[in-house]
């Protein structure tokens, strides 16, 4: 099933036919946030820290099954060294500070990416995290760290080549399921839709594979100002789309579901 029951009457007056089973969002806007303000950078991250706890509470609460986020990629190692060692502090404070809520709201922690390159100290405690919340079953957090989708294929593909020459696996063999089973989100359902803030409308190497159908909200909002209300005006939006999978309107409303995989 792709779709969460319905959610209705929000506070604010939104209503939502459906909202996402799976929500990646790419959080972007922090340091512009922080420029406008005169602040060094690490405030914007700081400030967008409070707004991932706020939105993995409300995602929560609303009944998002999967939520990814996209916290360090494979390019921000390039990033000055204090920004760097500043984000992996705040991912290991977000880390200490939140494991009782995960329990509480019995959400589990995963992270996607290449984790080999991440300091030992922030390797150990996601480690650690993933397994105290391994039972837990309302919803999956997943942190993507030092994530990029083409290394991600990369590692993917080196997997099946090696299963090849192992005489594990015969090229035509290969399936759109072996690929998912290779790559880090194996398990997961694709996204349903993808929020990005700050106005960019790019995809950035998160997820190629897996957004292939998703659909896209864009906000001019910057992260650290992303509050629920800007949250629930893109599940709205989200909630108004018709999603076809490659079939016609007529299909779709007579109830008709595609494999996800048929190009539209
Ligand atoms: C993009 O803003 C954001 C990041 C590179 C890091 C995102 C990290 C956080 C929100 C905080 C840490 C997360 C967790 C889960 C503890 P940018 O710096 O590229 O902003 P800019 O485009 O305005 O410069």
């Amino acid at each position: 099933m792709l779709i969460s029951d319905p959610v209705h009457d929000l506070e604010d007056g939104f209503e939502f036919m459906h909202v996402p089973t799976h929500l990646a969002i790419i959080m972007d806007g922090n340091g512009r946030w922080a420029r406008q303000r005169n602040l060094p950078r690490i405030a914007g991250h700081r400030r967008g820290v409070r707004v991932v706890r706020d939105v993995v509470q409300e995602c929560h609460r609303l009944g998002v099954r999967f939520l990814t986020l996209y916290a360090f990629s494979s390019e921000n190692w390039g990033r000055p060294d204090d920004e760097v060692s500043g984000l992996m502090d705040l991912l290991a404070s977000y880390l200490k500070s939140e494991l009782e809520l995960m329990l509480k709201n019995r959400i589990s922690l995963r992270v996607i990416g290449e984790l080999d390159r991440l300091p030992k100290n922030v390797r150990m405690m996601l480690e650690e995290t993933v397994e105290k919340t391994s039972d837990n079953r309302d919803m999956v957090l997943t942190l993507a760290l030092s994530y990029g989708a083409r290394n991600e294929l990369v590692r993917a593909m080196r997997r099946m080549a090696g299963l090849v020459q192992a005489g594990m696996l015969a090229p035509g063999e290969v399936t759109e399921d072996l690929v998912d089973n290779l790559l880090d989100t194996r398990d997961m359902p694709d996204p349903d839709l993808l929020i990005r803030t700050s106005g960019e409308m790019r995809v950035s190497n998160f997820l190629l594979w897996q957004l292939a159908y998703a659909e896209m909200v864009f906000t001019p909002v910057l992260w650290p100002d992303f509050d629920r209300g800007e949250l629930h005006r893109c599940l709205n939006e989200f909630s108004q789309r018709e999603r076809r999978f490659g079939l016609t309107d007529d299909q779709v409303r007579n109830g008709m579901t595609a494999d996800r995989r048929v190009n539209d």
